[in-house]
């Protein structure tokens, strides 16, 4: 098992994060409960900060919000110095809420609403990036109505798709996101947008994957991009200055995971785009990336209670926490594993193969199949790890279970970032139409 950032065992032999003992945190906060290190968030920054430095090029590093997006996470970032992509009015309200500067915001999605793009506008964010025709059109005709230039990235889907160890490599790309690059829709959408009096085409982007562990997909890519990029600045003159490479930085889960450090890919990028812009002799464009996973992932500890317990003689030993598929769907959707502990018992050795099952009424609720653990009773808590990214911001209210409180712990401090839902919260929304009558029925 491996601890990241400031998590330890501390001398009562529980599990301690930022400083904090988790039974502590649970007797103040309950469970479920997300538990972020707040200086290992921040420590995820800075490693992007520090390996674009060492390049020497101009860059750009927007926290990816869908990760994980709350107001305190929105200010970390703000303090630490990176931008931010947004992909819904919702979380663009959240960064706005938090008071994060609109110039440092860009805004991504392959169908954001007129509604979306004019609160877009009318923030003032600095960029968005265009997915499609539609968006052209709708956007240069909002803009032009506010008396806006809207700054605006292409977003390309440059045929290279990327997972883990493997990426492939095709002429198009069969996805929902982006211009295609082979078959000319990107030529096209280069013409449109160089029409388009209120908008000013500032650059390309594109988004290869998630969870990539190998630096051969982001290079394939940077190729096929920085070919499009020297055309639309040769051939057509356009002051192109941003190549922005997305996201998908990958992170560890369980053993045998194996991403790079963060500087092995910013440095294959970085690389790459050089050597493209010496051979096409154009300037440097600005680097852009967007990691959502590696900054919010390996902070993010979720703690649960253990409940009941199924032993199937010869079969399985089931071991049940009061979350599950509602508070981290990632299990069920994508198959993720994850590593746990009995948080107040750190130091018993394992005893016994479980799996930890959800409380939700579906047999898929399972957070982790087969787990050595030492035998779990009621009241005990578990810790899972690494689920800063995609759990919260993908969390449901499924069997109208309120969702989870988030803390941020960082020397022996706990501050809640998000209160925990309460029932009352669950049918805040419900309305009753008003001619439904009370009737009763006789028994
Ligand atoms: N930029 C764009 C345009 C994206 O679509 C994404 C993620 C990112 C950046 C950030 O990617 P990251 O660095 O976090 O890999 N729910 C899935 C992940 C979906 C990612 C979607 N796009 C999961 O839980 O694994």
């Amino acid at each position: 098992m491996v601890l990241y950032g400031t998590t330890r065992i501390n001398e009562r032999g529980h599990l301690e994060i930022g400083g904090c003992d988790v039974v502590d945190l649970v007797a103040r906060f309950g469970t479920p409960l997300y538990v972020y290190d707040e200086e290992l968030l921040r420590e995820a920054c800075r490693e992007f900060h520090a390996a674009f430095r060492k390049t020497g090029l101009s860059y750009q590093v927007a926290y990816a919000s869908k990760a994980f997006c709350t107001k305190a996470m929105c200010r970390l970032i703000e303090e630490e110095g990176l931008n931010l992509d947004v992909v819904s009015a919702g979380e663009l309200h959240t960064a706005v809420a938090a008071g994060f500067p609109p110039e440092r915001i860009h805004l991504h999605g392959n169908n954001k609403t007129p509604d979306e793009l004019a609160y877009a506008l009318e923030v003032g964010i600095g960029g968005f990036v265009v997915d499609n025709f539609y968006e052209l059109d709708v956007l240069g005709r909002l803009a032009f109505e506010a008396g806006r230039t809207a700054e605006v990235l292409l977003r390309l889907t440059p045929g290279v798709e990327a997972h883990t160890h493997e990426f492939i490599q095709t002429g198009q790309q069969d996805t929902k996101f982006g211009f295609d690059l082979a078959s000319g829709q990107a030529e096209e959408a280069a013409r449109r947008v160089l029409k388009t009096a209120s908008l000013r085409w500032i650059g390309i982007h594109c988004h290869i994957g998630s969870q990539i562990f190998d630096t051969d997909g982001f290079v394939a890519a940077v190729d096929r991009m920085m070919g499009f990029y020297a055309r639309a600045v040769k051939e057509w003159e356009v002051p192109l200055r941003v190549l922005n490479m997305g996201g998908g930085f990958g992170i560890r889960y369980v053993e045998g995971d194996d991403p790079l450090p963060v500087e092995v890919y910013i440095r294959a990028i970085a690389d790459r785009v050089r050597e493209a812009a010496r051979r096409f002799r154009i300037p440097e464009p600005e680097v852009w990336v967007e990691p959502g996973r590696r900054i919010a992932g390996p902070a993010g500890t979720t703690l649960y209670t253990v409940g009941s317990r199924k032993d199937i003689p010869g079969v399985r030993s089931y071991i049940a926490v009061d979350g599950g598929m509602a508070d981290n769907p990632r299990p069920i959707i994508y198959q993720a594993k994850y590593e746990a502990m009995v948080a107040n018992r750190a130091l018993e050795p394992a005893s016994e193969m479980v799996s930890v099952a959800g409380k939700y009424c579906e047999s898929g609720d399972m957070l982790i199949w087969d787990v050595r653990l030492p035998k779990a009773e009621p009241g005990d808590i578990l810790a899972v790890f690494a689920t800063g990214a995609y759990t919260y911001s993908m969390a449901s209210n499924y069997n109208r279970v309120p969702r989870p409180a988030v803390v941020f712990v960082r020397d022996g401090q706990a501050d809640l970032v998000v209160r925990r839902e309460t029932l009352d919260d669950l049918v805040r929304h419900d309305l009753i139409p008003s001619r439904f009558r009370r009737v009763r029925h006789p028994v």
